[in-house]
């Protein structure tokens, strides 16, 4: 095991549990991630005694490079060294939890220690004292349940859970990271403790739940959140999109089990964050839309409505409100299109209104629509691909010839006042709309001249003169 502990800071920490004679063990995610063969930059230390007084004695030897912080009302201290974070404490009877704000109590053994931490996995410690450095402390067999690839608690599962109701979600983070599967007495003890998540705050639930759209297969945690019935409390939104009708021998799909294909599928494209949220939200207004006519099932405008929810599901979130609120938004009210395109004759007018809204976009709202492809009919999926092969190399066309992309209208409405010397008035913005749907049906260039020369037509049609000066 001493080979894993390469970091100089690990013989520092040995010398001085050596010279003070105090047990000192690396414990926690670290420990995990060497068996996992993660990279992990954060190192957690627990001292038999004081974590304060140890950190404060590491600084002295690492130096002027080396910044504390000491947080005395919770026993902890962190050092900042390189771009390394090493968190110090005692050894506590209660439960641990780096984020609580609650005093901790630093009498407890090891033993005491591990057996309050959320998962075995997580739960291992190794010695940094001289005389038994290296050796490896797995009370709870989590090298077992890494080997078998299980998620469970050190105690009975409700204990655990009740210490800290996050770590329900944070079991199920952990299996769908790690593609681990959760205990069943576990899994169960979730199911029957899933209430309790709403004494946690929305920040570290979301937290959670954006580690898990950004592992490689969010399905897993989908799935479980639903399972265990905590997605109908932490997102019900998204839970609402469950369930098959079928209506005269129609069914319509599964709209959870298509998002979360969906999700998957664009986690192949993207590590962005908020794509991979764009892609869980596509279809958020299914529900609201749905209705039954003789062609079978519709869900007509379910994006216009998706969009327009976009703003109270991430306030509900506590998300930011902000550009990527927006992009998310864009995503969801376009996530049609290019399909929609794609199934006609691909006109260049077409492509070019498709870059004028998508803009930057337009990248992302594609593979967000070849993400949104999910059919078991392999034809299809090919019929459809091969389409969107042809709606990308038109968009690449339009674009050269057209640069429509984050479109700037040629003409200001200053020139337009200038040029018919008028008041600001409404009759402007009819003048500036007609230019831009001109360009955009190719009837002009997006040039000067060519929309001067419209935009004269158009003053004339309406009456005006221009000035001559
Ligand atoms: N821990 C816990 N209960 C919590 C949070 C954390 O018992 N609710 C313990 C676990 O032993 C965990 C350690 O504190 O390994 C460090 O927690 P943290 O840094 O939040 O997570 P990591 O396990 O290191 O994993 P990640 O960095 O992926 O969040």
């Amino acid at each position: 095991m001493e080979d894993k502990l390469k970091h100089p800071v690990f013989k520092i920490i040995a010398k001085v549990a050596g010279k003070k004679n105090v047990q000192a063990f690396v414990v926690g995610g670290f420990v995990r991630d060497i068996f996992l063969k993660r990279d992990s930059k954060d190192i957690d230390v627990v001292v038999i005694g004081s974590g304060i007084e140890f950190a404060q004695n590491i600084c002295k030897i690492l130096g002027k490079e080396a910044k504390l912080s000491v947080y005395k009302n919770f026993g902890t201290a962190m050092i900042k060294y390189s771009n390394w974070e090493i968190e110090f404490v005692g050894a506590r009877k209660e439960s641990y939890r780096k984020d609580s704000r609650k005093p901790i109590v630093e009498n407890g053994t090891l033993e005491d220690d591990l057996k309050r931490r959320d998962l075995n996995i997580n739960a291992m410690a190794i010695s940094l004292h001289p005389d038994t450095y290296g050796k490896l402390i797995d009370s709870f067999n989590g090298l077992g349940d890494i080997d078998n690839r299980i998620i469970r608690t050190p105690l009975e599962p409700e204990i655990t859970f009740s210490d800290d109701p996050l770590r329900m979600m944070r079991a199920i983070r952990f299996a769908t990271q790690l593609n681990f599967t959760i205990d069943s007495k576990t899994l169960t003890a979730i199911s029957k403790q899933k209430e309790r998540i709403k004494i946690v705050s929305k920040e570290r639930v979301v937290d959670e739940l954006h580690k898990i759209i950004l592992s490689e297969k969010p399905s897993i945690g989908f799935k479980l959140l639903d399972e265990t019935g905590l997605l109908k409390i932490i997102f019900p939104e998204i839970s609402r999109l469950k369930g098959v009708e079928t209506i005269k021998g129609k069914s319509h799909k599964d709209n959870f089990l298509h998002t979360i294909k969906v999700l998957d599928n664009i986690c192949g494209k993207t590590k962005d964050l908020w794509l991979r949220w764009a892609a869980l939200l596509h279809d958020i207004a299914k529900p609201d839309t749905k209705r039954f006519s003789d062609d079978g099932w519709t869900f007509h405008g379910h994006e216009f409505i998706g969009a327009k929810k976009i703003p109270g599901i991430f306030r509900a979130m506590k998300l930011p409100l902000n550009n990527k609120m927006k992009f998310v938004q864009k995503m969801v009210l376009l996530h049609l299109r290019p399909i929609v395109l794609s199934q006609d004759v691909v006109t260049d007018s077409a492509v070019r209104r498709l870059l004028f809204e998508a803009g930057d976009d337009v990248e992302d709202l594609m593979n967000l629509c070849e993400a949104d492809i999910t059919s078991k009919n392999d034809m299809k999926i090919k019929k459809y691909l091969s389409n969107f092969k042809l709606v990308r190399q038109k968009l690449k066309e339009v674009e050269e010839k057209d640069n429509i992309r984050n479109f700037q209208p040629p003409i200001t409405g200053e020139l337009i006042i200038e040029t018919f010397d008028l008041k600001p008035s409404k009759i402007i913005g009819d003048i500036k709309a007609e230019i831009k749907e001109a360009i955009l049906d190719g009837r002009i260039k997006n040039d000067f001249e060519e929309a001067y020369q419209f935009m004269l037509k158009e003053g004339e049609k309406k009456g005006l003169e221009p000035q001559h000066s």
